[in-house]
């Protein structure tokens, strides 16, 4: 599986499977998106940056329905890591009945650090790991 920065020339594709609000064209316009491909395909996209209060925050993470539990998902989390090494800590969120993202961030050691409620009908769960933090 390679995973590299999406360019423009992946919108069409990523479009194919996105499920999230609008399209990802601003995340690429910002260096922000990175792709998982298998032969060439796009078979998984994630978004990061710095403004969770400064601290890097993975907005989005999706993979194709049919390419699912094949490690993409966590190999994309694994590249949010290591492009975040020198940082202290790294934060992600989740709807409080997503399974799948609740047990991929399990096996990756992420810990629960809050609930917001209100931003929609489900709570909203957000989930750090410690890199680099001294407390
Ligand atoms: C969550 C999501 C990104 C996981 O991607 P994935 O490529 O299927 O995940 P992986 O194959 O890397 O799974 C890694 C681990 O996560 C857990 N996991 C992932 N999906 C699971 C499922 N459906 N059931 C149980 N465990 C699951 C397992 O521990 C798995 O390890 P294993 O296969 O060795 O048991 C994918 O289901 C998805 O795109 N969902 C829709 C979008 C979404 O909810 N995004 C997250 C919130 S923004």
């Amino acid at each position: 599986m390679e995973i590299r920065l999406s360019t423009k020339e992946d919108l069409t594709a990523i479009d194919e499977f996105d499920i999230f609000l609008g399209n990802r064209m601003t995340e690429i316009e910002r260096g922000e998106l990175w792709v998982a491909l298998e032969e060439g395909k796009i078979i998984g996209f994630m978004s990061f940056n710095d403004q969770f209060y400064a601290h890097p925050f993975v907005h989005f993470l999706n993979v194709r329905k049919e390419y699912r539990r094949r490690g993409a998902g966590a190999a994309l989390m694994m590249k949010f890591e290591e492009l975040c090494k020198d940082k202290e800590r790294i934060f992600t969120s989740t709807e409080s009945y997503n399974l799948p993202m609740l047990l991929l961030l399990d096996k990756l050691d992420y810990k629960c650090c809050g609930v917001v409620d209100k931003i929609q009908k489900e709570s909203e769960i957000i989930f750090c790991k410690d890199l680099n933090s001294e407390d």
